[in-house]
């Protein structure tokens, strides 16, 4: 039996123009993972069950373009297990789907492992990472690869396409409370109309992207410093920026608000938008009252991080 898990992911800063080649900071939230088992099978077939998402089935009953068999079938092929072997894979996760905690990604790196792993094949971070970007790529249009890369190495990245990938020190543990809407949004959707705004006014929307650089930039190097507190008014700023871009909404806003008023240093949304989660930046001693805020003023849920 081999089994492998990979932690979920929110992007600090730098989401949407990091599609355009601009740096992003992300980090790995290891408090919520994906966790993959495969074992065996006396019968003929691949048998997969993932009851988070409801599946209990054969592999070859499920469409071809099915997230998790799409996996599986390229996998396979790619490491010529052909034909392929019998087979029960158990996929449990305990992120939530479609809200920018990166859970397809954390499931795509957490079975191309365990599953690479049992054919004595194991990848290399580097290959897990660039197996898992193809995959992105089927399901999310453009992605920029951020999601697969944190989740794939577990470490704070900054990220810039196309560059190699650098993880970064961090110069003072801090706190980050990320609070989910509830709402569920496609990033597709976000970035689709990010892309046509861009379209129509490349001029204007390259230099917004641009004043998002500066802020991933500077981002990074008051974390390496450990000056928190500007962290914060960094996060603000980008959020300012994400609602230009129409990637924010009136949930987003409002709770964002109630953060920042509970205490908060800083807040915005993180990933794709429209819905999902946001982060908000507290000293960890507000953690609890930022966190009990959020929730009376309506968020499902939230998961308090330090990051170190
Ligand atoms: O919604 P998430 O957390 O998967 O983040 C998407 C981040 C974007 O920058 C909006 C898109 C991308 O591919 O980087």
């Amino acid at each position: 039996m081999t089994t492998s898990s990979a932690p979920g992911k929110i992007i600090l800063c730098g989401e949407h123009a990091v599609v355009y080649g601009r740096p992003a900071l992300a980090i790995p939230v290891t408090q919520v993972h994906a966790d993959v088992q495969v074992s065996s099978r006396a019968r003929a077939g691949i048998w997969i069950d993932a009851p988070d998402v409801n599946l209990h089935a054969e592999l070859n009953t499920l469409a071809s373009d099915h997230p998790i068999a799409s996996v599986i079938n390229n996998l396979f092929f790619l490491l010529h297990a052909v034909p392929f072997p019998n087979l029960e894979i158990k996929i449990d996760s305990t992120i939530p789907v479609a809200s920018g905690l990166g859970s397809g990604a954390a499931v795509t790196v957490a079975l191309t492992r365990a599953l690479s792993s049992y054919l004595n094949h194991p990848l290399t971070d580097e290959e897990v990472n660039g197996f898992a970007y193809e995959i992105e790529k089927l399901y999310h249009g453009t992605p920029s690869g951020i999601d697969n890369t944190v989740v794939t190495y577990a470490k704070p990245v900054y990220f810039a396409k196309g560059q190699p990938i650098e993880t970064f020190k961090v110069g003072a543990l801090f706190t980050i409370v990320i609070a989910d809407t509830g709402i569920s949004a496609p990033t597709k959707e976000s970035v689709g109309d990010v892309r046509k705004l861009w379209e129509a006014d490349q001029k204007r929307w390259e230099k917004v992207f641009d004043e998002v650089a500066d802020i991933s930039f500077a981002a990074r190097r008051v974390i390496e410093e450990g000056w928190i507190t500007m962290l914060g008014v960094l996060m603000d700023e980008n959020h300012a920026l994400l609602q230009q871009m129409t990637v924010s909404s009136p949930e987003l806003d409002r709770l964002v608000e109630v953060a920042r008023k509970a205490g908060a240093l800083g807040a915005k949304l993180s990933g794709g938008g429209r819905g999902g989660n946001l982060i908000a930046l507290v000293d960890p001693k507000m953690a609890e009252d930022v966190s009990v805020s959020l929730k009376e003023a309506g968020a499902k849920n939230t998961i308090v991080t330090q990051v170190s």
